[in-house]
């Protein structure tokens, strides 16, 4: 058997586990009951709603938080594994081996809070996440919980002097972490849950006109500049604002979502972003909506994309009054 006949067989196990796991339909019932929970939870915060779910999200990073959060864990508890490996090779002096499983005991200490970290993250970023992926991230969720059960446990039985069961525990939960990788990764890199979605920027610096200021009645308008889709709306009697067509969430259409109070709402999950600049004022959405300059020329609006260097997020002031 070739290493490339081996890849293929591998890939094509992982692919046969996902989609498994993402026909489950079963699930999506205390999936939604958990998310109903969340919700209710989120919402007993009152007024710290909205800043306790933005600082999960990761919209003060620009970024998930979750994925930094679960590297940490499997770095702390690859340490771990690493250090108790080494607290069991024969030939060392006492003292050798006592410092690498004390020191094994702190980082597993530390793998453990940061997936207490990650998995209040992950829960918080799932929650918008919908059929097969919901399903899929249901299970990489319990199947973490499972490895933190036993990295706690671990942990308790160093501590009562069970040395060689606390290193049994914490190998097989690192075995448990690995395998739940793989179910995040697949979110990440086929889903493309966590990354920006928000597709294509413009580029172009010319100012082009785009439509009649007419044809804005107070919903974003779908419109199309060198092949990359924008919305323009209204955000004032003569003041007009263009950001990306599409949320960086999920991807949602803007042109569905609707100008409230200062803000361009999406119409999928809720997102507030600002119609002076496309900063996330309410995620799930940690990245902001691309942004563009718009100004009203004799009726008509005109819109012109970042420069090379601000491309990549909210740059400023783009909304424009008339000319
Ligand atoms: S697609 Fe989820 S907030 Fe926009």
């Amino acid at each position: 058997m070739t290493g490339r006949t081996r890849s293929g067989r591998l890939q094509g196990l992982g692919a046969r586990v996902l989609a498994s796991i993402g026909r489950q339909e079963w699930l999506d019932r205390p999936s939604y009951r958990l998310e109903h929970l969340l919700s209710f939870a989120y919402n007993g915060l009152g007024g710290a709603r909205n800043g306790v779910t933005n600082a999960l999200h990761g919209v003060w990073l620009g970024h998930p938080v979750h994925p930094p959060l679960a590297s940490l864990t499997s770095g702390s508890l690859g340490t771990t594994v690493a250090l108790d490996a080494l607290s069991l090779l024969p030939g060392q002096r006492l003292t050798e081996v006592r410092n690498a499983s004390r020191f094994a005991g702190r980082a597993l200490g530390v793998g453990i809070l940061a997936s207490v970290g990650s998995a209040v993250t992950g829960v918080t970023d799932w929650q918008h996440t919908h059929e097969a992926d919901r399903r899929v991230g249901l299970v990489h969720g319990l199947v973490n919980l499972a490895a933190t059960a036993l990295y706690a446990q671990s942990w308790w039985d160093r501590r009562r002097g069970r040395h060689y069961r606390g290193i049994a525990l914490t190998a097989l939960g690192y075995g448990i972490t690995v395998a739940g990788s793989y179910l995040g990764g697949a979110l990440v890199f086929e889903s493309g849950i966590g990354i920006d979605r928000a597709g294509e920027r413009l580029r172009t610096t010319e100012w082009t006109p785009v439509l009649s200021a007419d044809s804005l009645n107070g919903k974003p308008v779908r419109v199309e500049v060198d092949g990359v889709g924008l919305v323009v709306c209204r955000t004032g009697p003569d003041e007009v604002a263009a950001f990306g067509a599409l949320c960086p969430h999920l991807a949602a259409p803007m042109a569905d979502g609707w100008v409230d109070r200062g803000r361009l709402v999406c119409p999928w999950h809720g997102s507030w972003f600002s119609a002076d600049s496309g900063e996330v004022l309410r995620g799930p959405s940690a990245a902001p909506l691309p942004c563009y300059e718009a100004r009203l020329v004799d009726g008509t609006v005109e819109v012109r994309g970042e420069a090379a260097s601000a491309v990549g997020g909210a740059t400023g002031i783009r909304k424009g009054g008339a000319k």
